[in-house]
């Protein structure tokens, strides 16, 4: 058995590959019907785990609509940035955990653990894998992750990502410095992907992919 859970990234991106504008503020790039879809899937996880920088940008508040049961909440922050007064902690809806690393100002970390609960995974930045152990052995064994775009590279460049959903809107963001599903270094050799499945959603489409 693996020793971490099964992950999927879901993002919803341009036609040009974009997640948000040069100015980083959140865009609607999904229709009512994906919003609904990503919904349910955000139902059917144990766990949602978003990085510092979208909760930062977008203050999500990470809870379902549909279901009874709202899936714990994961920030990855390695400086305990978290806002206490961020929606993630705040809005009513499941457990949430604040990742940090060991570089974590005390203060903030004791600040974070009164309103919600710190693991602490890695030296300088949270070591995704020993996190993602960590999440395993408290019973999440269906993890969504919520981007952004450095978060994703962080997991799929250290191989631990199963499958990628992602919207394709039918609009052009464009900008050279606007977050794309990936950023990070990038490969020299190109991760490749398996096609799942392809869907058109009004005039814009739903392609899933499994990882090699
Ligand atoms: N359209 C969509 O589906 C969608 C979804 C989500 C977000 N977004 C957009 O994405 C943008 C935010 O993306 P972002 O890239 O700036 O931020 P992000 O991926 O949300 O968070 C990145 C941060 O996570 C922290 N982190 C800690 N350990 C890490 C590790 N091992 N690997 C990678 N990151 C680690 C790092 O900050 P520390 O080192 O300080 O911890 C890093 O800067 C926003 O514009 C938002 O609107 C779009």
């Amino acid at each position: 058995m693996k020793s971490r859970p099964f992950v999927f990234i879901n993002a919803a991106m341009s036609a040009d590959g974009k997640i948000s504008t040069y100015e980083r503020k959140q865009i609607r790039i999904s229709s009512d019907a994906d919003m609904k879809r990503v919904d349910e899937l955000r139902a059917s996880a144990d766990a949602i785990m978003v990085g510092i920088g979208t909760v930062l940008a977008d203050n999500p508040g990470l809870t379902v609509k549909s279901g009874e049961k709202n899936p714990t909440r994961i920030v990855v922050d390695s400086m305990a940035r978290t806002p206490v007064d961020a929606e993630v902690i705040t809005r009513k809806g499941g457990p949430t955990i604040i990742a940090v690393s060991k570089s974590a100002l005390h203060e903030r970390v004791e600040a974070l653990r009164e309103k919600a609960e710190v693991i602490t995974a890695g030296d300088k930045r949270v070591s995704l894998p020993e996190l993602l152990g960590e999440l395993k052995s408290r019973g999440v064994n269906r993890l969504m992750v919520e981007g952004g775009a450095t978060l994703n590279w962080g997991l799929i460049s250290e191989g631990l990502v199963d499958e990628i959903y992602v919207y394709i809107g039918n609009m052009i963001i464009g900008g050279e410095s606007a977050p794309t599903l990936v950023d990070g270094t990038g490969f020299v050799d190109p991760m490749k992907l398996e096609l799942l499945s392809v869907e058109q959603m009004d005039e814009s489409i739903l392609v899933k992919w499994r990882i090699r």
